[in-house]
């Protein structure tokens, strides 16, 4: 397996729509001269409780690989690389909105740890949080905004699948599980912080 930083017009194309692109985290693994897999970078920011703002945060999403190459370190390795380069172009995190069954096994720690919320300012269970370097989030609580492109409106959607050749939709039962996670917010508890 390969791992590239991408360079297919039609899938740069693909995400320029994201507004905060980061084409060098842009990467895909190839796999018997297939792509198989991909993850997508745009940056975010953390508007600290003191008043800051934090720009040097990235998020990812999608990630995401084939079926029939999944479960053997795909995506892994696709986290891993843009970690890498991610710290190397001076990012200090990477934040998340996800998954915390898959993300916790990745190495991401709640983000009530460093004391980020969500931009509505609640603790939430699928808020996650990376440091490319150890304290790089000390100090930097706040409220974490995703890149205004996250706030996709459905028909937009609608219309730009229209664009590729039709396939059947479907939703997994753990994307239903998450449809479920993703709305966890809490309160912090002292006796339960983390
Ligand atoms: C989620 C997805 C990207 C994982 O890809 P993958 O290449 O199979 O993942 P890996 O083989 O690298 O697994 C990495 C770790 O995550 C775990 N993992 C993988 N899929 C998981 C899942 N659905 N639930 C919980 N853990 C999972 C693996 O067990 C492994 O942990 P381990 O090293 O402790 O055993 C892939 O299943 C996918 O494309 N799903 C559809 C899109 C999606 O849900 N993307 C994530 C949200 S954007």
């Amino acid at each position: 397996m390969l791992l590239c930083s991408i360079k297919s017009q039609q899938h740069r194309g693909v995400c320029l729509v994201f507004r905060d692109y980061v084409p060098e985290l842009d990467l895909v693994a190839v796999c018997e001269g297939k792509m198989v897999g991909s993850i997508v970078y745009s940056k975010s920011k953390i508007d600290t409780s003191d008043g800051r703002t934090i720009d040097d945060v990235v998020t990812f999403g999608p990630l995401g690989v084939l079926p029939e190459y999944r479960n053997r370190g795909i995506a892994a390795k696709l986290v891993q690389e843009s970690f890498r380069l991610a710290k190397d172009m001076g990012f200090r995190a990477v934040i998340i909105q996800g998954d915390p069954r898959l993300y916790g096994r990745l190495g991401f720690r709640c983000g009530e740890k460093y004391d980020l919320t969500n931009a509505e300012g609640q603790f939430s269970v699928c808020l996650m949080a990376y440091e490319l370097y150890e304290g790089a989030l000390k100090a930097a609580g706040g409220c974490f905004s995703e890149s205004e492109s996250f706030g996709y409106k459905e028909e937009a959607l609608a219309e730009f699948d229209a664009s590729f050749p039709a396939k059947e939709k479907g939703e997994s039962a753990f994307q239903s599980e998450f449809g479920v996670l993703i709305t966890l917010n809490y309160k912090k508890d002292p006796k339960y912080a983390v």
